[in-house]
């Protein structure tokens, strides 16, 4: 089969897509179920009903675009991934693997190439956490591990609940509809930039995901007392910042405390209350990113940061309150799909290594319902979640031309996998 991959395609669609923005380009913003948002959604939807896939969506806005096989009723080949990008996101995170699926699919119709299995094309809502506080909303639904009652009670940073943004969004069903069941797919492949430098330092094409890391994210509220700056001295000062501050420094050290590269933790945000220069702040609110390939390891980093919370408290008199948000367990990936992704790669003449992602992606939690694997492209000086961002014409080729050939591969149906 002459599978022919149009970069000049897909190029001018990843820059149309990322001109749906929040942000002064560079930069991408595009935050889930913004009026950005459902512009993007809408744009790509047409894209799709262009190249004759079925589209439907879900209650949470989950895009399944599909691509009928000869034998519909046989479980389908699932690739995709998020469009959502954080604030002052770059414009290749997500959206290749939602346009280089689409890319691939048309390659394989030019190709002439008839499914057995239908090819279902996915657009999952909300990977980024962004608004409500968790990563990928859309397939912690879709596999089950978000009960439809946990997302009901989410609420975004100005209080307004899931219930009632989706609504807005248009998209009203029960969430009780969303899950899907275990054999839906026989196999899920998701394309994606690796959002590290190994594959450009060891100039290597491309990544085949063997492992997702266990991520887990806390928010930390801090109550102290405010007043004017000048006036509360420092001895009598119950300063929620200064309290805070001790806690990031903590977050750090707990990681580094393992000694191993593999744990990371992150506070990346700390809203500070009231927010002015001659006021003592009165309360903080950290939101905090923990990661770790060995998740016991990562509960251990999650208990040392309890244990700094309770020391604050002590020694410097503030409430301090903590709501773990998510502690998920890591994913192994397929080695029937890895060995597809694999066989892709030699059949494009591409060279691959075995990686694990640091990073979690929609597939984490879609290997709970079916094989998954991931293909990583490079990306520059493996910089991601930054306007910065970037990944090259001829790695983005690559990377769909690979999808391609293993959606035909898995869709063909010549190697079964799952049901
Ligand atoms: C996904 O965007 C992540 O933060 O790993
Ligand atoms: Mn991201
Ligand atoms: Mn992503």
């Amino acid at each position: 089969m002459d599978i022919r991959i149009n970069f000049d395609r897909i190029l001018s669609e990843l820059d149309t897509l990322a001109g749906f923005s929040d942000a002064e380009a560079p930069a991408v913003t595009r935050v889930v179920f913004t009026p950005t948002d459902l512009q993007a959604r809408a744009w790509i939807k047409k894209l799709f009903e262009e190249a004759k896939l079925l589209v439907r969506e879900d209650a949470v806005g989950n895009t399944f675009a599909r691509w009928q096989g000869s034998q519909p009723n046989l479980p389908a080949v699932g690739t995709g991934s998020h469009i959502d990008a954080i604030p002052n996101a770059g414009r290749y995170d997500g959206t290749v693997g939602v346009l280089g699926g689409l890319e691939a699919i048309r390659a394989l119709q030019e190709a002439n190439f008839q499914p057995r299995r239908s090819v279902e094309l996915l657009v999952f809502t909300s990977e980024e956490p962004t608004r409500f506080g968790i990563g990928c909303l859309g397939s912690r639904l879709l596999s089950g591990s978000l009960t439809a009652e946990a997302a009901r009670a989410l609420r975004d940073r100005e209080g307004q609940s899931l219930e009632k943004v989706r609504a807005v969004a248009g998209f009203r069903g029960s969430l009780e509809e969303v899950p899907l069941s275990a054999g839906y797919y026989s196999a899920f492949v998701e394309l994606h930039i690796e959002q590290g430098p190994i594959l450009e330092r060891e100039k290597i094409m491309l990544g085949i995901v063997s492992d997702i890391a266990a991520p887990a994210g806390m928010r930390i509220w801090v109550e102290g007392e405010g007043g004017h700056a000048g006036a509360v001295l420092m001895g009598q000062r119950r300063d929620a910042l200064t309290a805070a501050a001790e806690l990031v420094l903590a977050v750090e050290s707990a990681a580094l405390s393992t000694g191993v590269i593999d744990t990371v933790a992150t506070t990346g945000v700390c809203d500070v209350f009231p927010g002015a220069v001659n006021s003592v702040p009165s309360r903080v609110r950290l939101e905090i990113d923990v990661r770790d390939v060995e998740e016991q390891r990562r509960n251990a980093v999650l208990e040392l940061i309890q244990g700094a919370v309770e020391r604050v408290r002590n020694k410097r008199g503030v409430a301090i309150r903590t709501e773990l948000l998510n502690a998920d367990p890591p994913a192994r990936c397929s080695d029937a799909v890895v060995q597809v992704l694999t066989d892709a790669c030699c059949a494009w003449g591409c060279s691959a290594i075995p990686m694990i992602s640091r990073a979690y992606h929609d597939s984490l939690f879609m290997a709970r319902i079916a094989p998954v694997s991931m293909l990583f492209i490079p990306c520059k000086n493996g910089v991601s979640h930054r306007p910065d961002e970037y990944a090259g014409p001829q790695d983005i080729t690559n990377g769909v031309g690979v999808l391609a050939r293993s959606l035909a591969q898995l869709a063909s149906g010549e190697r079964t996998i799952g049901c």
